[in-house]
């Protein structure tokens, strides 16, 4: 694992950015695994910039989200859909048909699971995963548990996730019980994963999960054992490894 922390924000989010960058700009065809959250926006942001400035282009690229909420119409302010389109896709040169995110409106979601990680078989492996972590140490919506799925599935939200994400919708009871998630096993089968972690309210989560011991207890923990991982932190959730 390389762990890098970052002072000031721009160097952050410029690194995060130089990644996708770099690698498009060697392999415009690359297959770049997305996250939603407040973490990665202001990486999209640069990389909005990016491509504004003539930096990269999209129009070859491939994107697989990594979940998406149960029950939420598409077009929902809140589905990860309209959260992808807003701050990411609506602005830059990508086709949309080559923009996947896991529906979690269909009329048979085990089947919908098993779709897409069918798709990620055929079309993957992912050549970068960028990765959030909650403070439960969950990547993407796989919650700490006895044993973890490796494939898509369909989970249930801790109440610590729900809250977390109460801040996007009216109040806690309209946020979704259920969401759709890639596992942790097509998680790990990404060429390269990146995990920005950001806020001083990822301090402890951050040092468990990348110096603790690896267990189902903090699903990210699991990325110790993957053979390239790029953690970038800010200086709030770095404050253990400077
Ligand atoms: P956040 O979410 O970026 O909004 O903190 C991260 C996550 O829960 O994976």
């Amino acid at each position: 694992m390389n762990i890098y922390t970052f002072k000031d924000e721009e160097g952050f989010v410029q690194t995060a950015a130089n990644q996708i960058t770099s690698l498009l700009n060697a392999n415009p065809y690359a297959k770049l695994g997305l996250a939603t959250g407040s973490t990665p926006v202001g990486l999209y942001n640069k990389l909005i910039e990016m491509h504004r400035q003539g930096l990269v282009s999209f129009a070859n690229a491939t994107t697989y989200n990594l979940d998406e909420y149960v029950g939420l119409p598409k077009d929902h302010a809140e589905s990860y859909r309209t959260f992808m389109n807003e701050k990411l896709f609506n602005h830059i040169d990508i086709n949309k048909e080559q923009t996947h995110i896991p529906n979690g409106n269909a009329e048979d979601l085990e089947d919908e699971c098993r779709s897409y990680d069918r798709m990620l078989e055929q079309n993957g492996p992912i050549d970068i995963q960028l990765l959030g972590i909650g403070h439960n140490g969950h990547i993407a919506f796989n919650e700490p548990a006895e044993s973890l799925t490796s494939g898509t599935h369909i989970t249930t939200l801790q109440a610590k996730t729900r809250e977390a994400n109460a801040r996007f919708f009216p109040s806690i009871d309209d946020v979704p019980t259920h969401a759709i998630t890639m596992g942790v096993g097509s998680i790990m089968k990404a060429r390269q994963i990146m995990m920005l972690i950001r806020g001083e309210d990822k301090a402890e989560i951050a040092k468990r999960a990348l110096t603790g011991p690896v267990s189902t207890d903090c699903p990210a923990s699991l990325l110790q054992c993957h053979p390239n991982v790029i953690v970038l932190l800010d200086q709030g959730a770095g404050r253990y490894f400077k």
